[in-house]
């Protein structure tokens, strides 16, 4: 099967190249047969170039051309020509001509695809990831890793201009509690122990400070056992970054500055900088979420200040308990119906609320079931807080904070999506949210947990309060938020032994406990650990949105589905019993 080496690509050929001899080689992405001559998309990374078979111009290969089907592999050798008046397509960089066959040589025929190799596609995504290699024939699948690679190659280029270095962590480290979950993998020559995968190199690029390489950063792979969504796999990649003798500003320039090159590069926008800032409270307050979308207002309004005085008990009942009355106008809703009423009752029922208090603005005043319950005064200065007009729609949460917060933040975001608030040109908004809480309380088991994790320092004044109101200590923790959607996190270290220790028992972890998780953390904080900090972005949310894409399994090129399985190989999957006992491991039924 001699071949030749191609000339060109199959996105290459133009005008200027007509009347050329040339090679190509690619895919046959669409055959038609008119009129007894033979027309074949031919397709490669590249692009798409027509060529054509026919009987006039060489007997021979328009012989051999009547083989073809989709996706069979050929080499062609032929001519450029114009292609004739009417005939151009403008879909298509090389449109205005195609290829005339003299000679093919067949490389390999191909099973009817269980699917079209185009970009308009209606399959289940299932039946993509079970034959993955031909989803990444796809353009736009191939654009989406192009883009990946182009990032990887911003963000190399980047660190690395500004003394950087990139240090490989291990993938086989010790299991230590980090927030998720840990895959873990049992050691065949230590029976009954673990190594556990990365949930990311945390600790190790901490301890690279200590050891004095001042700015590290790395493009790793992390592993988490989560429950997975849209935007989270159990494999991911983080650029993961560390500094030493840094405050938050350092950090955020650095990572602004990276910010900076990615618009201008991928998305030819130029970056302002500096990037917006809210406090973790503010974007609770006004946006309902940790991760606001500022794409569009819809902001909340805290009204507490309206009933501090009400005679309505449930308002009464969340005012002493330190809860709060948030509320949200729904511009021109307000000829909702009952039945659209209740279906959004349902809908944030469904997420936890227990009820939803819904207005609806009349020229003579506010009309809903909850109106009997206030005071006209409270009615007066409830339209007034919420800027109330009449057609549009009230919408009020009242509960525990933090909870109903971001109950009425998911409302937030229903609300925008009803109203097409966000538009396809919708400018992309990227801020910082800053000064998070320290410890996050589970309800669940009447604990608290670090909200970022056990190395991220507190600010120093509410270092005594560690003691007193862990709920009111404030984290040097700040994430990047880019369209609702957190691309990176990170936070000012603890770089003291004794904050350090100090914290984890704020974390309820006992002297022994730390001992044996953290013992080699704590022990290098004590051989001149420099103050330090860092950030991590996730690559792949961050190459998501870049892509316009919906889900983070379009831009990773072999990802897992929802329920953490790869349906191309089919993993997870049972293992010999022999690997198993090498192991030490049983598995019960
Ligand atoms: P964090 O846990 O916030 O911080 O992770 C950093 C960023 O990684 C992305 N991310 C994910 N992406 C896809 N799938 C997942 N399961 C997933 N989990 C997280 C998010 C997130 O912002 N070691 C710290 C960083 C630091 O403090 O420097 C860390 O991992 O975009």
């Amino acid at each position: 099967m001699q071949f030749k080496t191609r000339t060109h690509t199959c996105g290459e050929l133009r005008e200027e190249h007509i009347g050329r001899e040339v090679v190509l080689n690619g895919w046959a992405a669409t055959r038609r047969d008119l009129g007894g001559v033979i027309f074949i998309e031919l397709r490669d990374r590249y692009g798409i170039t027509q060529v054509v078979f026919e009987p006039g111009f060489n007997e021979q290969a328009h012989h051999e051309g009547k083989v073809l089907r989709n996706e069979y592999v050929v080499s062609i050798e032929g001519i450029v020509r114009k292609r004739p008046e009417g005939t151009e397509n403008p879909n298509l960089s090389t449109g205005t001509i195609d290829v005339l066959v003299n000679k093919m040589v067949l490389l390999n025929s191909a099973k009817t695809p269980p699917f079209m190799i185009q970009d308009e596609l209606d399959v289940h995504e299932d039946l993509r990831l079970k034959y993955r290699y031909l989803d990444l024939r796809r353009p736009k699948m191939q654009q989406n890793l192009l883009l990946r690679h182009k990032m990887y190659q911003i963000a190399r280029q980047y660190f690395d201009a500004n003394q950087f270095i990139e240090v490989e962590t291990p993938v086989l480290m010790k299991s230590t509690p980090e927030g998720a979950r840990d895959f873990l993998v049992p050691s065949r020559m230590h029976k009954g122990k673990f190594y556990a995968l990365p949930q990311s190199p945390q600790q190790y690029k901490q301890l690279l400070m200590v050891s004095g390489l001042d700015r590290y950063f790395q493009v790793v792979k992390c592993f988490r056992d989560e429950d997975l969504r849209a935007d989270r796999q159990p494999e991911f990649t983080q650029i993961d970054v560390e500094m030493s003798f840094v405050d938050q500003e350092q950090i955020f320039a650095t990572v602004e500055g990276l910010m900076k090159r990615f618009y201008k590069e991928i998305l030819n926008r130029e970056l302002e900088l500096p990037l917006p800032r809210l406090t973790f409270d503010e974007a609770m307050e006004r946006y309902g979420s940790d991760k606001p979308d500022l794409r569009f207002g819809l902001e909340m309004t805290n009204l507490n200040h309206v009933f501090s005085n009400s005679q309505f008990r449930l308002f009464q009942d969340v005012i002493t308990n330190k809860g709060v009355i948030t509320g949200l106008t729904a511009p021109g809703c307000g000829d909702y119906t009952r039945n659209q009423l209740d279906v959004l009752t349902d809908f944030i029922k469904k997420l936890g609320a227990g009820g939803l208090i819904w207005i609806r603005v009349k020229e003579e005043g506010l009309e809903s079931p909850t109106m009997k319950f206030l005071s006209e005064e409270e009615q007066k200065n409830l339209a007034a807080s919420l800027n109330a007009k009449p057609g549009d729609l009230l919408l009020l949460l009242a509960g525990p904070r933090l909870k109903t917060l971001n109950l009425m933040g998911m409302l937030r975001l229903e609300m925008a999506r009803r109203l097409q608030a966000i538009t396809p040109d919708a400018e992309p908004k990227l801020l910082w949210v800053v000064d998070f809480p320290l410890f996050e309380w589970d309800e669940e088991t009447k604990r608290f947990y670090a909200m970022h994790h056990p190395f991220t320092s507190p600010r120093v004044e509410d270092i005594p309060l560690m003691d007193t109101d862990k709920g009111a200590v404030k984290a040097r923790a700040y994430d990047l938020v880019l369209n609702g959607s957190e691309i990176a996190g990170g936070s000012i270290r603890i770089h003291s032994s004794e904050l350090q220790s100090k914290m984890f028992s704020a974390l309820g972890l006992s002297d022994e406990e730390v001992k044996e998780k953290f013992g080699f953390l704590l022990g290098a904080f004590q051989y001149g650990a420099p103050p330090h900090g860092g950030i991590a972005f996730g690559l792949d949310r961050l190459t998501m949105i870049f892509a316009g894409e919906q889900s983070i399994r379009d831009v990773i090129a072999f990802p897992k589905t929802a329920s953490g399985m790869s349906l191309m190989d089919e993993c997870p999957s049972p293992v010999d019993d022999s690997q198993l006992k090498e192991l030490h491991v049983r598995v019960r039924s």
